[in-house]
């Protein structure tokens, strides 16, 4: 055996288990053995599972949990999310249930355009290329009518093509800049494919167009691919009560309900100002929006990569969430943008996810959108409420006990002692570990 391998694709997943096993496993046997019990039991099931990536050699499983109580545009949803974290669904439910009582969540589509880019190097005359870029657009556009035709009858297709000409930053360098409608997929698929026709199409115009030099017919396709940088494809989600219901809230922590409302709307301010504090109210909103993103199969990578640059669009990483205290009328609104889909890709091949979308209703994209806004809208609230009050570590830490009495292998009897205990003391790994120690001592010692 060694630890280099060729043709690692190639191998069952048995053989594959074996040669991982028998080289990086401290215990082989145990390793095989986990490995090989985290299979779906259905073969039909397992196959489309290890057909999402390449060298699957088991599934590697999180919770999925239910967050109820969500009203949002009037209708009710109990939310799909798969999530690691301790509290993030107790806080999410917590904060569906707060608003439920006040009129629920509101949440808009501002627009569901999509982008991508064949970035390009030519060195003849810039001038000379936006003279010829009418012809050039409309060869582009009716190059791919076979690839968009489908996507023209459902409604969508492509919107626009630009000319964008970055010479001015580095030598010879020009960009197409397309936007697409991919209705309720996400599209990723569609458009990369199309920008690569369009990427064919430049070749051929420049090397078939009379008149023109050896130079100007050298066209040079640097890379052809969507960008998720989709700010035109945003959601608002909000929610707006009367200061006044806060009153039973901030009188249980020793405030009235003004000073709690300004509180928590200085905190939201303080992640406008602060880019540490940002990042971190940042992650407390995707907590919530990749949880649900997760769930229903959708590209958690791309939401987050195109959230976190939508943070910092003037130039400073800011908190994708805003809070107004106006007139006695507290207002909390988070705009993100979201490229999700609803339809293709994993959200109809995953069995849970294909589930979690069955719960939701089997929404619109534009549906999508706005219930996993909403939710990091929750989150964030949730995060925030508890920061300015209680601190956060009084409810995380009564879900983190579970974690460690499961870790310590605490039995029914003394986890209830521990919870018990624990109600009103700091929960740390070794205070746990010194409870359920003391509680075996004395138990042996009665034996
Ligand atoms: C923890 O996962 C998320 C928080 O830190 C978010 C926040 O600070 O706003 C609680």
């Amino acid at each position: 055996m060694t630890k280099t391998v060729n043709g690692f694709s190639r191998l069952s997943k048995q053989q594959k288990i074996e040669w991982l096993t028998e080289n990086f496993a401290d215990n082989p046997a145990d390793a095989r053995y986990v490995f090989s019990q985290w299979q779906h039991p259905d073969g039909a099931v397992q196959a489309v599972i290890d057909g999402f990536t390449e060298n699957a050699v088991s599934n590697y499983v999180l919770p999925y949990s239910i967050a109820p109580n969500f009203l949002i545009n009037g209708r009710m949803y109990a939310v799909p999310m798969v999530i690691e974290e301790s509290s993030v669904v107790a806080a999410a439910s917590s904060a569906a249930k707060f608003w439920l009582d006040r009129g629920g969540f509101h949440a808009e589509v501002c627009g569901t355009e999509k982008l991508g880019q064949v970035h390009f190097r030519w060195a003849g005359d810039p001038a000379m290329l936006h003279g010829l870029f009418p012809e050039l657009r409309a060869a582009l556009l009716s190059g791919c009518d076979d690839l968009t035709v489908n996507m023209r009858q459902r409604g969508g297709g492509i919107l626009d093509i630009v000319l964008l000409d970055f010479t001015m930053l580095e030598s010879g360098y020009f960009q197409l800049r397309a936007s697409f409608e991919t209705c309720d997929s996400m599209g990723a698929n569609f458009i990369n494919t199309v920008l690569e026709r369009f990427a064919a199409t430049l070749e051929n115009f420049f090397t078939e167009y009379p008149g023109l030099s050896d130079a100007e017919r050298d066209v040079e396709v640097v890379m052809s691919i969507l960008s998720n940088y989709t700010p035109g494809c945003r959601v608002r989600a909000w929610v707006e009560t009367p200061i006044a219901s806060f009153e039973e809230l901030a009188r249980s922590q020793g405030m009235d309900a003004a000073q709690l409302a300004e509180r928590f709307a200085l905190a939201v301010r303080i992640a406008e100002i602060d880019p540490h504090r940002a990042t971190t109210h940042n992650k407390g909103i995707f907590n919530g929006i990749d949880a649900v993103v997760l769930a229903t199969g959708n590209d958690f990578r791309a939401v987050e990569a195109c959230g976190h640059t939508y943070a910092c669009r003037d130039g400073q990483y800011r908190s994708l969430s805003r809070c107004t205290v106006e007139d006695g009328i507290f207002r909390f609104e988070l705009e993100i943008p979201l490229a999700l889909g609803t339809v293709g890709g994993l959200t109809n091949l995953h069995p849970l996810a294909k589930r979690s979308l069955d719960l939701l209703g089997n929404p619109s994209a534009g549906e999508l959108m706005c219930i996993i806004a909403t939710v990091g809208l929750a989150q964030n609230f949730a995060a925030v409420r508890s920061l300015i009050t209680t601190g956060i570590q009084q409810g995380h830490m009564k879900m983190h006990l579970t974690n460690i009495l499961n870790h310590l292998g605490a039995t029914p009897e003394e986890a209830a002692a521990a919870q018990y205990h624990f109600q009103n003391q700091t929960v740390s790994f070794s205070a746990v570990r010194a409870f359920l120690d003391g509680q075996r001592k004395e138990l042996a010692a009665v034996k």
